[in-house]
């Protein structure tokens, strides 16, 4: 098949977690654009419902929203129950939805602990295994998780040991799950994003001062990304241009993890 037509995604269906807005929004327009129908699943209700409604309308594509707590495994089910007896299948899932708490090591509480790797750990847990299984089932799929350069390194200045330590957890259940659904013809990878300028942090970026300077620093492009810079990585992981892709780590990160 010609190069470009392997990135189509025509009549594939795509669940987005998080999708209501930043990164998982900009990654849902993109598959959207590539030609998937985009189910947004966030537990902002409102927020999900007009994103999902913004992409019917600018990119033609169905699209649907749904109010899912990923770390809540009956409203996971329930997602997947919903997707398949509206579109029949999944063939993408964007396992995004993740939080951040910045507290200093020694002075985390066990809750705070608790509350990020509930998120970003368990519910990417929770939600791969339960596309999986659908996944299993239909003999075919694509799993992208949204780990970070967190995952890799330990950012300075600030104190996130519960966040980076849930993004290597993600990075290492991302090649357990590979090693393990190879055989069913799922591909499971992650991205590992650097630092983003989203609606949430582009006031910081915009303030400036010794964090963003220290961020910037050790940045080589010397810029944050993008949401939109992530479209390409996402699209191509969706569809069968990566189709030797499995298990792999892709960080987009303007140099950070170069260093
Ligand atoms: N922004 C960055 O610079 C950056 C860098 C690397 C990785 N990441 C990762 O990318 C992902 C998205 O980050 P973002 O910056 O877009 O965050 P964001 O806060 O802008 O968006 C997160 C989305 O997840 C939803 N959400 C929160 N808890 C949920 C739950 N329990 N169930 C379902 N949905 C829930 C929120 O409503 C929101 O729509 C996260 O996993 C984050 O760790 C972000």
């Amino acid at each position: 098949m010609n190069i470009l037509e392997q990135f189509r995604l025509d009549d594939k269906v795509a669940i987005v977690t998080g999708g209501a807005m930043g990164l998982g929004q900009a990654m849902a327009t993109a598959l959207a654009q590539a030609g998937a129908n985009i189910v947004i699943a966030d537990i902002r209700e409102d927020v999900a419902e007009a994103t999902a409604t913004t992409i019917r309308e600018t990119e033609q594509v169905k699209t649907t929203a749904l109010k899912v707590d990923v770390t809540n495994p009956e409203d996971v089910q329930k997602m997947v129950d919903d997707v398949v007896e509206e579109y029949g299948k999944i063939d993408i899932l964007i396992n995004n939805a993740g939080m951040t708490i910045n507290e200093k090591a020694e002075d985390m509480t066990y809750e705070q602990w608790n509350k990020v790797i509930n998120l970003n750990l368990n519910g990417v847990f929770l939600v791969a295994q339960a596309v999986g299984r659908q996944m299993i089932e239909q003999g075919y799929g694509s799993i992208v998780n949204t780990s970070s350069m967190s995952g890799i390194i330990a950012n300075k200045p600030q104190e996130q040991c519960s966040y980076n330590a849930s993004k290597a957890g993600v990075i290492m259940l991302t090649k357990s799950l590979a090693m393990e659904w190879s055989k069913y013809n799922i591909k499971v990878n992650t991205i590992a994003p650097g630092y983003m300028k989203t609606e949430l942090t582009k006031p910081f970026f915009e303030q400036g001062g010794a964090m963003i300077d220290d961020w910037m620093g050790f940045t080589p492009m010397g810029r944050p990304g993008l949401p939109e810079e992530l479209g390409g990585i996402v699209v191509y992981l969706a569809s069968d241009a990566s189709s030797f892709a499995q298990g792999s780590v892709f960080t987009i990160d303007g140099g950070y993890t170069a260093l």
